[in-house]
């Protein structure tokens, strides 16, 4: 496999230098940009360099869309929902883009890198003057210059499986932060559009990574998520001696009081290597969202998955043996082409016999492009339906359970936000990632605190600051 493209020095000093003539062509009218982001981690990890490269312009973040002077959706295309949510969200601007014409609305993100919808854009969405696929955000300077001064309408959907280091990036700030350890996925799930909107599997280089990892310790982040579509198979690429297992080891030497978390895994290539290093890592958390789709090896096998749902709860058995009291979390699909009653009997047997503590339960939505969107169904929507709400009903009783469990204890949590209810003030999350309301004492954002569970619901657990 060739080694990942690192974009050259050389083009991102050029994208730097229209950084700087985008200031200089906005500065006195004191701008400010909105960015509004569907999807997953990634495409909020990438929306972050946007905002970094908008606010090195001189552009103000606002929240409020309407006194936005450049509007930006980074979108989706995993499921049809998602899609039409963004369709929708633009569409409702078409009456601020007559009344201020000058407003510059911009589209990205995993939509953006699809044929279909770029012809779309362009023939039904006249108020989309800026549209770029995944792999041309690092040129976002020089396309928005190329608007400002007067081009109708830009549309950049070409680039290469490239990385690029050294954006600028802003982070919302608070506790949390994601770290992009790699791009792009080789794993071709039948249903799946991933791979063909965020290209070949790219690692980014571990020392690229520990850098960055110590700059997030130093500013002050308490929990940093390493991201990827598929973050086992980091390295592969890389023609060096490190797989995933090896960089947790890695960032877990880095100094500083911190949570590390990872997703997404794929129970292909998780291995007891991989848990062998989370349960000697103190700051790896003992957390693990592995998704298995389906209970059924005909569906596994059609969705080329790749592992049974026996290797499945093989591996989730060593994950608990090393780690007693991990938590677990998986995405499900339900509904995919052609599954029987007695395979989704099957997903159901899983779900009980796991006992998650978290689960993303997904109807299955064709994608065009992908094979299953050819392969023959056989269940009407309505069934699909039952199906999906039998699966959430079941997973409900379990999480009562879990959450039960949790009363009286003392744990260690991170303080994340602010809640909504007086009696509890601040959300915090347990190092498996629980939900928690906190009350007590002098709670600040980004600090650990010991705290007790004093009573739970099925959503959430309310503790007190020791
Ligand atoms: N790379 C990750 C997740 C990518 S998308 C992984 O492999 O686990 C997140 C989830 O969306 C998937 O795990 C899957 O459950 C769901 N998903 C993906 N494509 C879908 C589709 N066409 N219809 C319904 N759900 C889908
Ligand atoms: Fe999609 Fe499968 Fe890749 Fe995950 S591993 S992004 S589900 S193709
Ligand atoms: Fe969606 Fe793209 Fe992520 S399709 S799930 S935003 S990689």
């Amino acid at each position: 496999m060739p080694t990942p493209v690192t974009v050259s020095e050389q083009q991102l000093q050029t994208q730097f230098t229209y950084i700087d003539a985008v200031a200089s062509l906005v500065r006195d009218k004191r701008p400010r940009a909105y960015t509004h982001t569907f999807g997953c981690q990634q495409n909020e990890a990438d929306t972050e360099r946007i905002r970094g490269m908008l606010h090195e312009m001189g552009y103000e973040m606002t929240d409020d869309v309407n006194e936005a002077d450049f509007i930006l959706f980074n979108t989706c295309a995993v499921r049809e929902h998602a899609e039409d949510r963004a369709f929708g969200n633009i569409g409702a601007l078409s009456h601020l883009k007559k009344q201020r014409p000058e407003v510059i609305i911009a589209l990205c993100g995993c939509m953006a890198q699809q044929e279909k919808n770029v012809e779309k854009i362009k023939k039904s969405y006249p108020q989309v003057s800026l549209l770029f696929g995944t792999h041309a955000l690092w040129r976002f300077p020089s396309l928005l210059y190329r608007v400002l001064t007067g081009e109708k309408r830009v549309f950049d959907i070409g680039g290469a499986d490239d990385i690029a280091e050294g954006l600028p990036v802003l982070r919302k700030g608070g506790a949390k932060a994601w770290l992009s350890i790699m791009y792009g996925c080789n794993n071709f799930c039948t249903y799946c559009i991933v791979p063909y909107v965020r290209g070949r599997e790219r690692s980014r280089r571990p020392e690229e990574i520990e850098k960055e990892l110590r700059e997030l310790v130093a500013a002050g982040y308490k929990e940093i998520t390493l991201l990827g579509q598929n973050v086992n198979s980091y390295g592969k690429d890389l023609g060096l001696d490190i797989d995933f297992a090896d960089l947790l080891r890695r960032l877990n030497a880095v100094p500083g009081d911190f949570w590390l978390r990872f997703m997404t895994s794929h129970p292909k290539d998780a291995s007891p290597r991989l848990f062998d290093a989370m349960a000697e890592c103190e700051k790896v958390a003992k957390q693990l969202h592995l998704p298995f789709q389906s209970g059924s090896d005909e569906i596994l096998r059609r969705m080329n998955r790749r592992y049974t749902a026996a290797e499945y709860k093989q591996l989730i058995a060593y994950a608990r043996e090393k780690m007693p009291d991990i938590t677990l979390s998986s995405d499900i699909i339900v509904g995919f082409p052609g599954e029987t009653e007695e395979d989704f009997a099957q997903t159901l047997a899983l779900v009980r016999e796991v006992r998650f503590d978290l689960l993303f339960t997904f109807l299955y939505s064709p994608r065009s492009g992908t094979p299953a969107a050819s392969y023959e169904d056989n269940a009407t929507p309505a069934e699909k339906q039952a199906r999906f709400e039998r699966l959430l009903r079941a997973q409900d009783e379990i999480v009562a359970e879990r959450q039960a469990a949790y009363q009286g204890k003392r744990l260690r949590l991170l303080i994340d936000g602010t809640a909504k209810g007086p009696d509890y003030p601040f959300t915090a999350r347990t190092e498996g990632n629980l939900l928690v309301c906190v009350r007590g004492e002098n709670l600040r954002i980004g600090e650990f605190i010991e705290a007790e569970i004093e009573k739970t619901t099925l959503r959430c657990l309310f503790a007190r600051k020791m």
